[in-house]
């Protein structure tokens, strides 16, 4: 969206009623999102894979009994969880996607069971026919519904109870210690006795099955549509993709294109406003830190130092993908395994980003306002070691968790959760929820005094607020399901979380942080910034609320589910093209006057934003985002190449040039050093793009094809994870990571210098100072 050639007054509408008439728009659209985006939710807690009392044989046999399959879900969870493998394709992807191992491991047995039953032989050396017979059979076995709503039972075949119990025995043996599978568990990344429990060993096969059960069997009353919309494609048991991800797929495209023709149509008819005449001189350059401001100088710096520590970890991970166990000969896994190392590269990935943009918020406020609230610097004092206790105590006892297998219930409340991207314990979450609130408030009092007062800029403060106070406020979702929920709901909430975060507030936040500032330094006019935002969150919250459902197409969901999610999440792509061009028209903007230079690389950071924006989130994403891509490259390296692109790309870039905004306001001009800054910026950038395009992408693409051909549990089995083409593909990201490293140690020492540089600054001042008194 352009900020600044959005037409306010065509029609001749007063531009104040005209952008009161787009905040009621966007309320109403929030409200009928959300009471959709509520009654889905509804839906999948009435719909969603019923969970069986027992799991038994035609003969009585009992495989499962009660508990056991949220026992199971519980253990798998403390056990690494998301962060191990993953299930229903939410997760990591080293190990496998267990729904899918568990399914294809299942039918071969079965087949294998038959066949040597019914003929004396393995089904390799049967006839065509042979073969033919019991493939058919193989699919309408595993297809048919045999779960009792009136008893809870799901019952059995003899052969297949047989089948169940082999897999059965092959997962005890996984997550125990069998000797015998060291070798795949080095290549899974995982460590011998992950459940040392024996209670928990028995009941994760019955979660898994259960996992599996639900991915093949119709709903009631379907055929050829199971619980998870035939997800994983497996075609042994005829796990295709159904008709409705391929209509909605196109549908969804058709969408996307027309809304892009409109979105362009809209903004060459409208007429251009061109940008304000820049002031003469910096209008920051006399701004002097509040007490309050300057106690937001410390986090910028603990946010460089988890920066360091994400990388380093994401290295460890990355290393994982090739020596499961080891780093180069050394046993690390030990005491760092890769469920550990790969929970703090993904959590701290969250939790630096917030930390600079929660600083930036507390720096601004007074700033803007030009109002220093009473105890501000105390709040802002209280806030930062508050959030340092919860970063350190969440990783300390997460890890810990981990190595000690402290049992579920501690995972649950004070380790590690095992759920990607909201993986702290209960109690540190909500120790942060109060942490945000806390920030909230601070931000609303520094605010408070330019909230109240019109003024040009009033309604960009008020969306910067209230993207603020719905990052923090929804925050609260990630609060919602307890120990024994069921799988499906946790998955819908924590969406709501990490996708309204990511694909909502955050993009609110940024795009009017970014606006806001401009506004300040007299480079875009207020006015039309002001309502271009409204609309912009308008266009943003259109689709991405609802767009919250394209990662549930997959998660024992009702269909309407991946029609809903294919359309809205497309519509989400409309702003991303748009924000290209604005980024390419803040790029003209840095060059308008000879004082921006001393913003060139935050703003260089912002058009950055702009970049990965339109690459990362909208191509990327989009690239997997239709029903029938996502159904073949879920839990792939193409959502990893994605998640890259997008969250280091957008929300780090935009993070790092916050940071650079605010350490300009509160450093010695003279210490500051853009000769650092250059190479910081060209190898964060540079060093993304090659780890993206060179390693995960090729890697995805490999992936797809293996996906596409034989299965999902062909595409993440050692066989192709570590075929000889995988592993140099890892290798090949060595280079980009590097590259990329070396701009976080340029950021590091630039920021240090800034510390240092400073006072030896201050002191060559000095002598100068006393001569011009003399
Ligand atoms: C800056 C904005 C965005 C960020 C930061 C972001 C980030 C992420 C992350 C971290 C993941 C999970 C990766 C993993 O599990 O390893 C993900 C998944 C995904 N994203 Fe995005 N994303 C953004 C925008 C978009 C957009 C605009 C689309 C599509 C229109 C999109 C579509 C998807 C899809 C389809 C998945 C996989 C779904 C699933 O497996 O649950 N994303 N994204
Ligand atoms: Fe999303």
């Amino acid at each position: 969206m352009r900020l600044s050639n959005f037409q306010l007054n065509h029609k001749g509408i007063p531009a104040m009623h005209a952008t009161r008439k787009l905040w009621t728009w966007l309320a109403v659209i929030c409200v009928l999102s959300f009471a959709v985006l509520g009654w889905v939710g509804t839906e999948i807690y009435l719909t969603a894979p019923p969970i069986p009392k027992q799991v038994v044989s035609t003969k009585g046999a009992v495989l499962f009994s009660e508990g056991q399959v949220q026992l199971g879900q519980e253990a798998w969870l403390s056990a690494g969880g998301q962060q191990l493998g993953s299930v229903w394709g939410h997760g990591s992807y080293v190990a496998p996607d267990w729904s899918a191992d568990w399914l294809h491991r299942e039918a071969l047995a079965l087949r294998a069971v038959w066949s040597q039953r019914d003929f004396g032989k393995p089904f390799d050396q049967l006839s065509v026919g042979q073969q033919a017979e019991l493939s058919a059979r193989l699919k309408s076995e595993m297809r048919r519904n045999t779960y009792d709503a009136s008893t809870g039972i799901i019952t059995l075949s003899p052969e297949r109870a047989e089948a169940v119990a082999q897999v059965a025995a092959h997962y005890v043996g996984l997550f125990g210690s069998d000797p015998s599978l060291d070798k795949l568990r080095e290549q899974y990344a995982m460590n011998a006795g992950s459940l040392p429990d024996a209670l928990d060993l028995q009941a994760l096969p019955a979660f898994i099955f259960w996992s599996a059960w639900s991915a093949a069997t119709d709903r009631p009353g379907e055929t050829d549509l199971s619980y998870t919309s035939n997800w994983p494609h497996e075609p042994l048991v005829d796990n295709t993709p159904t008709a409705g991800a391929g209509i909605w797929s196109i549908a969804s495209i058709i969408f996307m294109i027309a809304a892009i023709a409109g979105m362009i149509f809209h903004h060459s008819t409208a007429k251009e406003e061109g940008d304000p005449t820049p002031p003469k001189s910096d209008p920051l350059f006399d701004l002097k830190p509040t007490p309050s401001m300057k106690a937001t100088r410390k986090y910028f710096y603990v946010v460089i130092g988890l920066i360091l520590v994400q990388i380093g970890m994401g290295a460890i991970t990355a290393h994982y993908a090739v020596e499961g166990q080891s780093f180069f000969g050394f046993p690390l896994a030990q005491i760092l395994p890769y469920t550990v190392s790969r929970t703090i590269h993904t959590q701290f990935a969250v939790l630096w980003i917030a930390t600079a943009w929660l600083a930036t918020g507390l720096y601004i406020a007074p700033a803007i306002s030009g109002h220093e609230p009473k105890y501000q610097k105390l709040g802002v004092d209280v806030l930062f070691y508050a959030l340092l206790f919860i970063v350190v105590g969440s990783t300390a006892f997460g890890w810990l968790g981990s190595l000690q297998h402290l049992g579920n219930s501690f995972s649950f409340w004070i380790g590690n959760q095992g759920l990607e991207f909201t993986s702290m314990g209960r109690v540190w979450q909500v120790l942060l929820f109060v942490g945000l609130l806390f920030w909230v408030t601070l931000l609303g009092r520094g605010l408070w005094p330019a909230l109240k007062t019109p003024s040009e800029s009033r309604g960009l403060i008020a969306m910067v607020f209230l993207a603020a106070l719905c990052i923090g406020g929804f925050y609260a979702t990630s609060l919602t399901w307890g120990p024994h929920t069921h799988y499906s709901m946790i998955e819908y909430w924590r969406w709501w979380l990490v996708h309204l975060w990511v694909e909502g507030f955050f993009e609110v936040f940024a795009t009017a942080v970014i606006a806001l500032l401009f506004t300040r330094l007299g480079l875009i006019r207020a006015s039309t910034a002001n309502s271009a935002i409204v609309l912009e969150t308008i266009v943003f919250l259109f689709g991405g609320i609802l767009g919250t459902l394209h990662h549930l197409y997959f998660t024992g969901t009702p269909t309407f589910v991946i029609a809903i999610g294919a359309m809205f999440s497309a519509l989400e792509v409309v702003p991303l093209a748009m924000i290209g061009v604005e980024a390419y028209r803040n790029y003209q903007r840095s060059k308008s006057a000879p004082w921006v230079q001393a913003y060139k690389w935050s703003i260089l950071c912002f058009i950055a934003v702009g970049f990965w924006n339109v690459v990362g989130a909208g191509l990327l994403g989009f690239t997997i985002n239709t029903p029938i891509a996502l159904y073949y490259l879920q839990g792939l390296n193409m959502t990893a190449a994605h998640g890259h692109a997008a969250l280091f790309g957008v929300y780090g870039m935009l993070g790092i040039g916050l940071l650079l905004f605010c350490l300009r306001g509160l450093s010695d001009r003279a210490a500051w050093s853009d000769k650092l800054l250059a190479p910081m910026f060209w190898s964060l950038n540079i060093g993304l793009a090659m780890m993206v395009f060179i390693s995960l992408v090729p890697a995805g693409v490999y992936q797809a094809w293996a996906s596409i051909t034989q299965g999902m549990w062909f595409a993440r089995s050692p066989a192709v994870v570590h075929s000889h083409f995988m592993e140099t593909l890892v290798w090949m990201r060595v280079p980009g990571d590097v590259v990329f490293s070396v701009g976080a140690l340029f950021l590091a020492w630039f920021a240090v210098r800034l510390l240092t540089g400073g006072k030896r600054a201050q002191l060559a001042a000095l002598p100068v100072a006393s001569a011009n008194r003399a």
